[in-house]
């Protein structure tokens, strides 16, 4: 059985649908059935649900309010990845979670690799390199994914933010 976290985002959205397709048995959360922040409950909800493999979509994603809202961004970016990986280490289960090329500055000119060390330069991507490294500290069965963009179809998804911002470029065109 794979457990899907945050699972109303983007990617979580999209797991779901090809879950469904291959007919794999998931079960799908988001905050509401499924608090990550809080792993007293996470590990009642996995209780006796058979769970081989999570996967957690969930995350703090507002890059520039995390300036401010550190705290719940590391509780989520940070801290619940890393509590995730323990829950998976005590009950067996592969682990993957996301996170982001954001963890490097941008200032290498060749592509990055797994070996270049993380220069986080804002708070987001400071809590996400931290949360990288703990939950692999944590469970030698953590696997991290490092993207740059997700493309999905649900949540705030790049079509309707770049819709708002080509309506914007066109309102002031008008004007
Ligand atoms: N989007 C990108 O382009 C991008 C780029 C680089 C890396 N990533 C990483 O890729 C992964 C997937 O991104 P995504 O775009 O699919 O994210 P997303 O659309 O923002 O989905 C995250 C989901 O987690 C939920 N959530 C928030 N707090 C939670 C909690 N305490 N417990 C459980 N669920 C909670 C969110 O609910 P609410 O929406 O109601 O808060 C949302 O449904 C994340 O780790 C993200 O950081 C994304």
């Amino acid at each position: 059985m794979i457990l899907i976290t945050g699972a109303n985002g983007q990617l979580g959205h999209d797991f779901q649908r090809i879950f469904k397709e291959k007919n794999l048995d998931f079960i799908a959360t988001d905050y509401k059935e499924l608090d990550i922040t809080n792993i007293d409950t996470v590990r009642e909800f996995i209780k006796d649900k058979n769970i081989n493999l999570i996967i957690n979509c969930a995350a703090y994603n507002n890059v520039d309010k995390a300036e401010e809202e550190l705290e719940m961004c590391y509780k989520l970016n940070t801290y619940a990845p890393r509590d995730l990986a323990l829950v998976a280490k005590e009950i067996g289960a592969d682990y993957i979670t996301y996170s982001t090329d954001f963890v490097f500055d941008g200032s290498k000119n060749t592509p990055y690799t797994e070996e270049d060390i993380p220069k986080p330069l804002s708070v987001y991507s400071a809590a996400k390199a931290e949360g990288e490294k703990l939950a692999l500290e944590a469970y030698d069965k953590s696997f991290v994914v490092r993207t740059s963009w997700v493309f999905g179809i649900a949540n705030n998804n790049f079509n309707s933010a770049t819709r708002f911002v080509m309506k914007s470029y066109d309102m002031l065109k008008v004007a």
